[in-house]
């Protein structure tokens, strides 16, 4: 844990020896209990050692300071400053309303944003925050349900501990870990790629039948053997930039969904129970590397997981919950029209014998893929689904997602910069010229080369 007597790694280092820096220029180290308050703000006056000042207003009301960055403010002249607060120190409020007062640009970004009205709910703004979700699980991978298939077998118990131990652990940059599966693991994912590699070519959509065979040749997707996630990822890296990382346990909705915004997909790495190969209440890599991996190849598919993450960074709680549910009825139980003729898309069915073959019969409701109204959805989760959402495109649902992205609250607008692999809070004119001279420069390359043709 990040305490009081390793606060602050770095001092002011005001004035000229800033340096424009992408989106971070002075580092802390990262604060691993994440249910602090962030305050990003700009001084009112720009002066030498404005920062210094506006730090004596913390320690004048005795608020701890975990974190502080500094940088040239992408919202005009001068500088910005972010600073990581204690959220148990008694006066924060004063303070941060003191700081309030002196600042140009304000704006409070906090886990504890429920006792915050002025707060924005927490969200990653660097690939590698994601490193911090490893905190935030809401159920460790080892703790089996008592109805788990797995419950009462304490091989399977001790397996799973190894898996949630190594997702834990793991940070960004670092290679996924390799496993080596056991011959009862690898003989569970045999039965399971078998039963569905025989319905895939009729039940599955164009794209995921269009990556299966390249995952065949280039990672290993064979029915004796599980593949690797590293493998995976990077052959996914490639193809649309998309990348999994290991978690070891149950996120909640807002982290999830967050991952999305940098295409990072969270990925279990643990197996089934071996008594009931085609039955699993929970994902495993049976469901992460043969339901999601082939669609996250695609790049309209990409995209469209990715405006599902963008769309929930600092959301409000309910309208993460409407995106949560969007996620379960189009990525996990999705159905799309191909050649006049219906097809799985969601990986909850691309990974389920039974339920791939019901969710084309006449059995279920189909309904349009509408995302204020399948928002709203309820659904079962140990159930075959009564209802599913039908799109007639990723581009067209594309659009329908960014139209109701827009519809959510939100004093700014984000982008992802995949440069710097970090996510652009756009709140200002100057950002926004900034991008508008940059979309001119795309343009320019796309007139030039339509002239050569
Ligand atoms: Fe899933």
């Amino acid at each position: 844990m990040y305490g009081p007597q390793q606060q602050q790694q770095h001092q002011e280092s005001d004035g000229p020896t800033l340096k424009q820096g992408g989106s971070y220029i002075m580092e802390g180290h990262e604060s691993a209990d994440a249910k602090n308050v962030s305050i990003i703000f700009s001084p009112l006056q720009e002066e030498a050692g404005a920062l210094a000042k506006m730090l004596k207003i913390f320690d004048e009301h005795r608020v701890n300071l975990l974190h502080i960055e500094s940088r040239s403010s992408t919202r005009g002249p001068g500088y910005e400053f972010m600073v990581e607060c204690d959220s148990k120190s008694a006066n924060l409020s004063t303070a941060i309303e003191a700081i309030r007062k002196k600042s140009d640009y304000f704006n409070i970004i906090s886990r504890d944003y429920k006792d915050n009205a002025a707060a924005v709910p927490w969200f990653p703004r660097r690939i590698r925050d994601l490193d911090r979700f490893a905190n935030q699980i809401l159920s460790y991978g080892a703790e089996l349900d008592s109805d788990h298939p797995g419950f009462t077998d304490p091989t399977y118990r001790e397996r799973r501990k190894y898996f949630a131990d190594i997702a834990f652990n793991y940070k960004h940059g670092q290679p996924l870990p390799h496993v080596d599966y056991t011959e009862e693991e690898i003989n569970t994912w045999k039965v399971v790629f078998n039963n569905l590699t025989k319905l895939y070519p009729t039940h599955a959509c164009r794209e995921h039948n269009h990556v299966f065979p390249l995952l065949i040749e280039n990672c290993g997707y064979r029915e004796d053997n599980i593949p690797q996630l590293e493998d995976v990822s990077n052959f996914l890296r490639d193809c649309t930039g998309f990348t999994l990382r290991p978690v070891a346990g149950l996120l909640s909705s807002r982290d999830f969904l967050a991952g999305l915004a940098f295409r990072v997909f969270h990925s279990t790495q643990y197996i089934r129970h071996p008594s009931k190969p085609l039955y699993t209440p929970e994902p495993d890599v049976c469901h992460e590397l043969l339901g999601h991996a082939p669609l996250f190849a695609d790049p309209s598919f990409a995209q469209f997981s990715q405006e599902i993450g963008l769309a929930s960074l600092g959301a409000p709680d309910e309208f993460v919950e409407k995106l949560a549910t969007c996620f379960w009825f189009t990525v996990e139980y999705g159905l799309c029209r191909q050649n006049g003729e219906l097809k799985a898309y969601g990986a909850g069915l691309l990974s389920s014998f039974g339920e791939l073959q019901y969710c084309l019969t006449d059995k279920p409701e189909l309904r349009e893929f509408e995302p204020i109204k399948t928002g709203e959805q309820k659904y079962p989760i140990t159930q075959y689904q009564p209802v599913y959402f039908v799109s007639n495109s990723f581009e067209e649902a594309i659009q329908k997602m960014v139209q109701f992205a827009n519809t959510i609250p939100r004093p700014f607008g984000v982008r992802y910069n995949a440069y710097t692999q970090s996510v652009e809070i756009l709140d200002s004119k100057p950002q926004i010229a900034d991008m508008l001279r940059n979309i001119h420069g795309e343009f320019e390359i796309l007139q030039n080369a339509f002239k050569k043709l």
